[in-house]
């Protein structure tokens, strides 16, 4: 495990930007594992800022995301399919085709999980996982639970994650869905890399509870202990 202590949230963007510019550029045609929430915004932004210049190029890209909410239309101003063409897709030279955020409007969730992880093997993994960390250390939407949930699956997401992200949807918490469709944590623990971004002070008591405490399915994040080219990317106090 590698962790860098950036000094500031544009540091840390930057420095995670050169990670995942750095895989573009070794394997042009990488499958990139994408997160949202607000972390990797500036991320986004840095990315999008190279390409304009023509120094990185996303046209053999393929991307599959971690997440999204139940009953929210990829139109749906909050759902994580606009926010990555909003905030990502929209502004670089990738093929929007070859970019994929698992469904929230499915009729047969088994169906929909399954199909998601097939895809993902298709693709032969993940070369780089991209990944944020929730306050109860959640990655994508995968909840402290009694047993590490491998496979993509739906989840009931949390009170205090449901408030979390009712900052996004106006600040009303009714409005934020009660359940999400996530990527497991095998195809994130089988990437051959995982980047994971925090921001700020905020994150630093999960963060440190899920890089160096015991390795639970109560803090999903602390499995990524076991993965062999973690590079975590921060802009807390060092520890
Ligand atoms: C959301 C997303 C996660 C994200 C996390 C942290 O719930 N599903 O992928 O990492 O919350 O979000 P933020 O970066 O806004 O703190």
């Amino acid at each position: 495990m590698k962790i860098v202590f950036a000094r500031d949230y544009q540091d840390m963007s930057r420095k995670a930007a050169n990670i995942v510019s750095a895989q573009v550029l070794l394997k042009n045609d990488c499958v990139l594992g994408l997160a949202t929430g607000g972390t990797p915004v500036g991320l986004y932004r840095q990315l999008i800022e190279w390409q304009k210049k023509d120094d990185i190029s996303f046209r053999d890209v393929r991307s599959v995301n971690l997440d999204e909410y139940v009953g929210l239309p990829p139109e749906h101003a909050q759902s994580y399919r606009y926010y990555m063409n909003r905030t990502f897709f929209d502004h670089i030279d990738i093929d929007k085709a070859n970019t994929f955020v698992p469904s929230g409007l499915f009729q047969d969730a088994a169906a929909e999980c399954a199909a998601y992880d097939r895809r993902i093997e298709a693709f032969g993994g993940i070369d780089l996982q991209l990944l944020g960390i929730g306050n109860n250390g959640h990655i994508g939407f995968n909840e402290p639970a009694e047993d590490f949930q491998m496979n993509t699956h739906v989840v009931d997401l949390m009170e205090s994650t449901r408030r979390a992200n009712a900052r996004f949807f106006g600040g009303d918490l009714e409005a934020v869905p009660r359940q999400a469709i996530t990527m497991g944590l095998l195809h994130i623990m089988q990437a051959k890399r995982v980047l994971l971004v925090a921001d700020g002070d905020q994150k630093r008591e999960v963060l440190l509870r899920a890089l160096r405490g015991p390795v639970t399915p109560k803090l999903p994040a602390s499995i990524l202990q076991l993965h062999r080219e973690l590079t975590v990317v921060c802009s807390c106090t060092p520890f």
